[in-house]
C-alpha cells in the first residue's frame, strides 16, 4: 500500500545500519497501525527526507494532515516538545503524537513550496532570520538536551581529534575554532533551538507566508542557529553578508554569534574526522571566511 522511497532507504542503511533496514522494513505496517489509530485515510504520495516518512493524510474530519514517522533517536526526540512550546507559531502545529514510536501527526503544510525555490537567496535568507528570532524568543522548556552540554562534550573530544588530522592547517582551522567556543561555553544560552533551519526545512503554508519544520532541538544560544543557512545553497562570498544580514535580524552580538558558529564547523569537523573521512572543502570555506 505504501511505496517507501529509495532514497529514504538508503540513507537508513548509510547513517543507521542494520536499525535502519529494520525500521525500514517496519515502515508499511507503522504506517497502517497508525492510519487505523488515528482515523487517518491516505491522500497522495510518500514524501520524505533523509530521516523520516512524510504521509499526507486526511483526518476523519475531513481535515488534512500529514503523518510523520521516523527512527526515534535523540536529535529528533525534542521534536514533539519544541512544536507544542511553539504552538504553531513560526512552526508547524503538531495535532498528535505517539512517544513510544516516535510517529507524529502535523498540520499540513504546501510540501510543493519550499524557500529553497526562492530564486533569490538574500531574501531567504532573511525569511531564516525571522522565523529563527520568533522560534528562539522562547525559553527551552526543562529537560531539553543543552548546547553547553554539547559543546563541553566537544571541547573535550577535541585534542584527540587534532591528532588525527594530518593537515596542519585545517588543524589550526579546527583549534581555532574550539578556541572560539572555549570563550563563551561557560555561557551556553537557555533559549528553545530549532538547530537544523535550512531551506527545505521552512514550508509555506495557507496561515503564514513561511512556517518551520523538522527541528531537533536544544536549549542554548541563537547564535548556534546560524549553520544551516551558510551551508545550504552554499556561495562562498555569500558566507559573510548571510551572516551578516541574520545576526542583524536576530539582533545577535557579532562575536559571540561568529563563535557558536564556529561551534557549528567544530561539531561537524569532529564528527567527520572521528569517522575517518576528511572535513568537507566547503565547510573549511565557510570557517575560514568567519574565522578571518
Ligand atoms: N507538515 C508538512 N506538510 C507538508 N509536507 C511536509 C510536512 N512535513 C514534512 N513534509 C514533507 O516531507 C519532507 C520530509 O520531512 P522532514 O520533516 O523535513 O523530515 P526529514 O527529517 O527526513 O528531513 C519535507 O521535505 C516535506 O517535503
Ligand atoms: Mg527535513
Amino acid at each position: 500500500m505504501i511505496d517507501i522511497p529509495g532514497d529514504l532507504a538508503e540513507a537508513q542503511e548509510r547513517y543507521n545500519g542494520a536499525a535502519g533496514r529494520a525500521f525500514v522494513a517496519g515502515l508499511p505496517d507503522l504506517a497502517a497501525a497508525f492510519l487505523d489509530r488515528w482515523r487517518l485515510r491516505l491522500d497522495g504520495p510518500a514524501m520524505n527526507g533523509v530521516s523520516a516518512l512524510v504521509l499526507p493524510v486526511v483526518r476523519a474530519d475531513g481535515g488534512p494532515a500529514v503523518l510523520k514517522l521516523q527512527l526515534p533517536d535523540e536529535e529528533s526526540e525534542g521534536e514533539p516538545v519544541a512544536l507544542r512550546v511553539w504552538d504553531g507559531a513560526g512552526a508547524v502545529r503538531l495535532l498528535d503524537h505517539d512517544p513510544a514510536t516516535g510517529t507524529m501527526l502535523l498540520e499540513r503544510l504546501d510540501a510543493s513550496r519550499m524557500l529553497s525555490a526562492v530564486p533569490d537567496t538574500r531574501a531567504a535568507v532573511v525569511v531564516i532570520a525571522r522565523l529563527l528570532a520568533g522560534l528562539t524568543s522562547r525559553a527551552a522548556p526543562p529537560g531539553m538536551r543543552r548546547l553547553g552540554d554539547i559543546a563541553g562534550a566537544m571541547l573535550e573530544r577535541t585534542p584527540r581529534t587534532l591528532e588525527r588530522i594530518a593537515d596542519p592547517v585545517v588543524r589550526r582551522l579546527v583549534a581555532d575554532c574550539a578556541a572560539a567556543v572555549r570563550e563563551v561555553v561557560a555561557e551556553p544560552g537557555d533559549r528553545l533551538l530549532h538547530w537544523d533551519l535550512h531551506f527545505e526545512n521552512v514550508l509555506a503554508a495557507g496561515r503564514a507566508d513561511w512556517l518551520a519544520i523538522d527541528p531537533k532541538p536544544l536549549a542554548g544560544d541563537p547564535g548556534f542557529e546560524l549553520w544551516p543557512a551558510l551551508y545550504n545553497r552554499f556561495d562562498a562570498a555569500e558566507v559573510r553578508p548571510r551572516f551578516d544580514a541574520m545576526t542583524e535580524v536576530l539582533g545577535l552580538d557579532r562575536e559571540r554569534a561568529r563563535a557558536w558558529t564556529l561551534g557549528r564547523f567544530l561539531q561537524n569537523a569532529l564528527w567527520d574526522v572521528e569517522d575517518g573521512l576528511p572535513v568537507e572543502e566547503r565547510q573549511l570555506e565557510i570557517a575560514r571566511r568567519l574565522r578571518g
